[in-house]
This record gives C-alpha cells, structure tokens and sequence, in this order.
C-alpha cells in the first residue's frame, strides 16, 4: 500500500508510545474496535520494536507504520519489525534512501516550504506536516494549498479531538497525527475501554 492510500484509511492516526509489550495486542484490539485502521508506533521506547512485531504477526487487519525514524539503522529496524511504512519528523536524504533500499514506503516529515519542495522534487507528494501546531498551524497548511497544489499533509504534533475538524476541512489534508486517543498514560493503566471511546469519536471526523 502507498502512502497516499495509507493515509485514506482513516481521518486519524494514532500516535503511540508504547512501554509494555504486552500492552500491543490489547492496544491494537482497543484502536480497531474503534474502527482504527492505520497507526503509527513511535521508535522512542525500548519497546516499540517488538510492539510492532506482535501486531504485525498477531493482528494483521491494523496497518502498523513505525514513527520517530530518525537514522537508517531506525528504518532497518523498522522494516525487520514487519512495519508497514515508516513516518520520520523531519526528513534527511539518508532516510530517504534507507526506505528505498528497504523497499519500505515513508510519510516524510517538514515544516517549512523549502523543505516541502526538497521533498517534492524527489517525488514525493505526501508529507507529515511536524510539529503542526508550534510550526505554524492551520493557517500555514492552508497558506499552501495554492502555491504547492500537488501536496498533500497529514499535519501532527499539538493536535487534538477539539482541533481536528479545523485541520481536516483544508483541502490540502489528508488525515491528521496524534496522542490523544491512545495516550501513553491510558495504555499503561491499561483504559482500552476509553481508548475505543475516543477512537469512535475520532473516526467519526470528517475528511
Ligand atoms: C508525533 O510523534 O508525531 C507527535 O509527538 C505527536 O504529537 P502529539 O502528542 O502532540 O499528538
């Protein structure tokens, strides 16, 4: 699957920080009764690896992407793990060729214009907009729906359920990033039940 349909699975994508490994299969039950398609587990826990690996293995129908790529060796792991894309912060071309040499699709992640056309000379025309809310917010991303038409955003840090909608309404947006339906407090106290809660709520956006 491409990013672009990766990115059409849902209006939301989790953001998830994992710490326990037997805290996956549960989490990935909670998002997908919740009508969660795709998610991204972020490389910044000791856990986040072998996370991604029982869901792969365990629960195939959740389409898992491996967050937080900062290096090659991060993109190898994450292709070792069963990760279905990779999602980086910001982009570098070692990470560009990382995924290609893995043959692992990339949401790429910028925030300025310079960076974005960098991405779209190299071809690609899906790009996580990071850190959306402090880079710049709904105004910047719609600021380039003229100037920058092939692009399209999936913009993520500092948003929220009660933020979303406004995101999702530009026409440059594909789905948008975040914490809040599965955050790492809930998982650890093990709320899958307010997981699937807030999952349902966020499915229910409209993009
Ligand atoms: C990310 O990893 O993309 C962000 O940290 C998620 O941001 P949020 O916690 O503000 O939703």
């Amino acid at each position: 699957m491409n990013i672009s349909k990766i990115l059409s699975l849902g209006p939301v994508m989790p953001v998830i920080v994992i710490e326990q490994p037997d805290h996956a299969i549960p989490l990935g039950e909670a998002l997908l009764a919740g009508g969660i398609k795709t998610i991204e587990i972020t490389l910044r826990t000791t856990t986040a690896l072998s996370a991604i690996e029982y869901l792969a293995k365990s629960l195939p129908e959740i389409y898992v992407g491996a967050g937080t790529i900062l290096t090659k060796q991060n993109a190898a792991q994450a292709k070792n793990s069963g990760a279905k894309f990779c999602v980086s912060p910001g982009t570098t071309s070692s990470i560009i060729d990382a995924c290609n040499e893995y043959n692992i699709p990339l949401l790429p992640g910028a925030s300025t214009v310079s960076e974005m056309l960098t991405l779209s000379e190299v071809g690609f025309s899906e790009i996580k907009f990071f850190p959306a809310s402090a880079a710049g917010g709904t105004q910047f991303i719609r600021s380039l729906a003229s100037p920058l038409p092939n692009l399209k955003f999936c913009p993520t840090g500092g948003i929220s359920y009660e933020t979303a909608s406004e995101w999702l309404s530009l026409v440059n947006v594909s789905c948008v990033g975040g914490s809040w339906i599965a955050p790492a407090k809930d998982i650890n106290d093990q709320n899958f039940a307010e997981i699937t809660t807030r999952a349902k709520q966020a499915t229910k956006l409209v993009n």
